[in-house]
């Protein structure tokens, strides 16, 4: 059985690792060879952005071919219009490796559609604030799950022979004041919370590129931080490494240091610049031969100068990624609250009122991840509930102008809420609060009808406090893309059971956060600074490791939703519980019954705890999870393999990992506050 199982693991293993791109001594050769043919203005082009900001250099007389990016993580931006997938947290929210792959992969098909061969996703900065303008596009509080997202994303893309450019390293956790704010956090705190995304995707999914943050990390502007930019070559990275837009402020800085590619343009890596350097000999022409052969070779290793950019064969307006979309939008939304409103069923009394300021349009996050669909591809809401046909009268209301004797005569009102591009998004932070009048809105309906259900878009919690005791249902929908109508319309006629689960917690007041006090901490330093940004003031992650769910028994605080919640329209029951030893950890094993009478998904989570620590850890902390779909009655087995390395912390002292020994425990439970099993290991 043993033998079986870890076979199976190593045939698992070979298969993936066959089907990633890696760059090989004939790459590197090849890229050296090209290298000692060009120029120093050569080689000044190849490493700065070209044209539009969103090309590399061509070099026509050795065949080295412009290549063209464009932004993500929702789908194909600039100068396109393109299937429109949910945004990163509903894939995080999903807990489902292969959506998570699987809109990788549309996104992937639809790059090379357009002849784009670099996608400048996916984002994976950890949810550390509601307020951060960009979760959206991220993956979470949780580094286990923000990984598990990103490698599966990153494959998927990268399998289509497109570069996935993972951003923004590192501690990019808010948008406020971005350009001019730093980010300050202890080596324990970085590797624990903030570095594991980063690594897995460099170590599991060989990602092709790396995006630098606009922040410095602990004093110095990342794409010239060598500390930081070692740790990334040190985890094997061969590919590039550019700048986010304009976050350089150095040549030597940015020619030092292992970065690659300034983007969009040569600010500070332009010839005039670097020439100027090397002939007065402050610096060797070979540290920009090194930055032009990573950069050479990871297109080697990417056929992208031997083959043609554009794949014909795949239409832009592709049904199979769509497809890929629909999927996606399925499984992210998240149910909060259930007070027997969902599902509505088909019936002839039936009288559902939909109304909302995000009720008829598609809502998306705004900034670079803001991107265009497809003209007459998209489903809102409202047409969404519109067809689902007989048994669903239904009829839309201006929000701004409600009809109380109808909401009072509805079965049921459905209130979409939310943010959008202008209220959430890149270069700014949130408020914690809904926009203007929405609360309002919900407070007024749920004062004339019973029977509302509150469908909210955001990137992350904000205050429900002012309605949540007064509405039956609260259904977190994300930015779902263009075919969240469709889906939603799925979850709450109940042809879908919601099967989404917290990829954060959710506090229910902004000052629980762990993070708030020393997130808000930076605004007034910010306010008084001279206008040359000196002195720089810094986020202090004071919270260290204890971030979202670590913080709730180390602060005693209860969140409103644990991390990883989410209901559905089903029952389980746990079983059995076993942990069989292996060579290099454990395979966890129970039992899942559907108990309920409808089909549906549950999220089984195991958790790894420390009993008795001598180092602050934790009281538990995310380090498996599988999806299973189950029929009514239906029981599946589920393992799940944990290595030594899930019960290992971070030593500043060793400056590295290690495994201390003595009493843990293994936790399975259907959220971070749930404890089903309950197994002791002993190391
Ligand atoms: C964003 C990046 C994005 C780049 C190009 C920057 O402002 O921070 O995430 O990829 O612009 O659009």
């Amino acid at each position: 059985m043993k033998r079986t199982l870890i076979l199976s693991i190593l045939l698992l293993c070979t298969t993936l690792a066959q089907a990633q791109i890696q760059i090989t001594r004939e790459d590197r050769e090849r890229a050296e060879a090209l290298v000692e043919q060009m120029t120093l203005e050569e080689k000044c082009a190849l490493i700065t952005g070209q044209d539009d900001g969103f090309h590399t250099a061509a070099i026509e007389r050795l065949g080295i071919p412009s290549v063209r990016m464009a932004d993500g993580p929702q789908g194909v931006r600039n100068k396109t219009h393109s299937t429109y997938y949910p945004c990163g947290i509903s894939l995080a929210a999903s807990f489902n490796r292969s959506i998570a792959h699987g809109v990788g992969t549309g996104i992937g098909w639809d790059a090379s559609a357009r002849g784009v061969r670099i996608m400048l996703c996916p984002g994976v900065n950890i949810y550390r604030s509601p307020l951060c303008g960009r979760n959206f596009e991220y993956y979470g509080e949780d580094p286990y799950l923000a990984s598990e997202t990103a490698v599966q994303y990153i494959r998927g893309i990268q399998e289509q022979r497109v570069i996935a450019t993972i951003k923004h390293f590192a501690l990019n956790n808010q948008e406020f004041d971005r350009h001019g704010t730093g980010s300050v956090a202890d080596e324990r705190t970085i590797n624990e919370i903030y570095f594991p995304t980063f690594r897995k995707a460099v170590e599991q999914a060989r990602v092709g590129a790396v995006m630098t943050s606009y922040n410095p990390v602990n004093g110095v502007h990342s794409p010239e931080n060598q500390w930081l930019l070692n740790q990334l070559r040190g985890w094997g990275h061969d590919g590039i490494v550019m700048t986010d837009w304009t976050s350089s402020y150095t040549t030597l800085g940015c020619l030092t240091s292992s970065l690659d590619l300034e983007m969009p343009q040569g600010y500070v890596l332009n010839y005039e610049a670097v020439s100027e350097l090397v002939k007065n000999g402050t610096v060797e022409e070979s540290l920009v031969d090194e930055k032009c052969c990573r950069i050479l070779q990871t297109f080697a290793a990417y056929g992208l100068l031997d083959l043609p950019m554009k794949n014909e064969s795949i239409p832009e307006n592709n049904p199979e990624s769509r497809a890929k979309a629909y999927e996606a939008a399925l499984e992210g939304p998240v149910l909060l609250k259930n007070d027997g409103i969902l599902p509505i069923k088909a019936s002839k009394k039936n009288n559902i009122v939909v109304l909302g300021p995000n009720a008829d349009i598609i809502p998306y996050g705004g900034g670079s991840g803001r991107m265009d669909p497809i003209e007459g591809t998209t489903t809102t809401l409202w047409q969404g509930i519109a067809s689902l046909g007989k048994g669903y009268k239904a009829s839309f209301m201006d929000w701004k102008n409600i009809d109380e004797a109808a909401i009072r005569k509805a079965s049921a009102v459905i209130v979409s809420v939310g943010f959008n591009h202008d209220t959430e998004k890149e270069g700014a932070d949130r408020t914690y609060s809904l926009p203007a009048g929405q609360n309002e809105l919900i407070s007024k309906v749920a004062s004339l009808n019973p029977n509302v259900l509150v469908v909210a878009n955001s990137g992350g919690e904000f205050d429900v406090t002012p309605w949540i005791g007064n509405v039956k249902g609260l259904l977190m929908a994300w930015y779902a893309g263009q075919e969240s109508g469709r889906a939603l319309a799925a979850i709450i006629s109940g042809a879908v059971s919601p099967s989404g689960r917290l990829p954060f917690t959710f506090w229910g007041t902004e000052d629980k956060n762990p993070a708030a006090k020393y997130y808000h901490a930076v605004v007034p330093a910010v306010k008084k600074r001279s206008k040359n940004r000196d002195p720089y003031p810094n986020a202090e992650y004071k919270e260290g490791i204890f971030l979202g769910y670590r913080g709730v028994e180390r602060f005693g605080i209860e969140p409103m939703y644990p991390f990883g919640y989410g209901l559905t329209y089903s029952g389980f029951e746990y079983s059995g519980g076993s942990l069989e030893v292996l060579p290099y950890g454990y395979c966890v094993k129970f039992t899942v019954k559907n108990t309920g009478k409808t089909a549906a998904s549950e999220v089984a989570q195991v958790y790894v705890s420390k009993d008795k620590s001598a180092v602050a850890r934790p009281s538990r902390e995310l380090k498996g999870y599988e999806k299973l779909s189950l029929a009514p009655g239906e029981s599946k087995e589920v393992r799940i393999l944990l290595t030594t390395g899930s019960f290992a912390r971070y030593s500043i002292p060793q400056h590295n990992w290690v495994v201390d020994k003595g009493s843990y425990k293994v936790i399975v439970g259907s959220s971070s506050a749930d404890t089903k099993i309950e197994l002791p290991v002993e190391l």
